[in-house]
């Protein structure tokens, strides 16, 4: 069966798990548990401490996808289109095409819904599959970033954006920062899979930003549990390797030619 079949299929049967990946290293592991692999626009804030994913390029996102290719078997690869790169319907083919080409992703992610439907429609035309993502949206956010869902136009404009993303092919949407009782109700209304983020356990599958989960992001968002504190155990190898090279105790006869 086909990896996006795979994923609808899931709605109303099991949760979709997503989690994202910037490198071969870490989407080898992570590909054993998922079933949908994204290479986030986070991973300007993530690795080069940009303040918004506004900075982040094509190029940048191109790279890191290359190398979480590498270690990909099963999950469906998703690469986020970033800030600027689908201001237009020619503009976002171009770019999509480039980075299906040059990456071998499966789809991409666009945020937004109404303001991107255009550019959406083309890349399905095209047969580039595309997820969606609505809600609150890092790329567009200018200060503070806010849950949404909480007054009745915002209530109004997600359910409106989630069911016209629908109705024009995307296979599945993440909502970030989604209110519980709408992210609840789009969820039940979609025939599509939701992917949540902050938005509740009522969603069809739940994405986290990897790094903020195995503790190696210092975040206090809301939406983040970390699962593990892994940079203890990075710091415990990294301290037993400097102090054996110190003590002279590494490297023996064993590792030396
Ligand atoms: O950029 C990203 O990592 C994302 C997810 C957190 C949904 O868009």
């Amino acid at each position: 069966m086909n990896k996006i079949k795979k994923i609808l299929n899931k709605k109303n049967k099991s949760k979709i798990v997503c989690l994202t990946a910037y490198s071969k290293n870490f989407s080898e592991e992570i590909d054993k548990y998922v079933d949908i692999v994204l290479v986030g626009d986070s991973l300007g804030s993530v690795l080069y401490n940009y303040t918004t994913t506004r900075k982040v390029t094509l190029t940048e996102m191109i790279n890191h996808s290359k190398s979480v290719k590498l270690g990909i078997k099963k999950s469906l690869m998703v690469v986020d289109m970033p800030y600027k790169t689908y201001d237009t319907k020619k503009s976002a083919l171009k770019n999509a095409r480039k980075v299906i080409k040059e990456t071998k992703c499966d789809a991409v992610k666009l945020e937004g819904g109404k303001k991107v439907i255009d550019q959406i429609k083309i890349l399905i035309k095209n047969k580039i599959p595309v997820m969606g993502h609505i809600g609150l949206l890092p790329q567009t956010v200018k200060g503070k970033f806010k849950s949404k869902g909480k007054t009745s136009k915002e209530i109004n404009q997600l359910m409106n954006d989630a069911l016209l993303l629908q109705k024009n092919g995307v296979f599945a949407i993440v909502l970030e920062c989604v209110k519980t009782p709408i992210a609840k109700q789009i969820t039940k209304k979609l025939t599509i899979p939701t992917i949540g983020i902050g938005s509740s356990v009522h969603c069809d599958g739940q994405v986290l930003v990897t790094d903020d989960l195995l503790g190696l992001n210092s975040s206090n968002i809301k939406f983040v549990k970390k699962f593990i504190n892994l940079k203890k155990y990075i710091n415990s190898g990294l301290k037993k390797f400097a102090s054996e090279v110190r003590s002279k105790k590494y490297p023996t006869k064993k590792h030396s030619y």
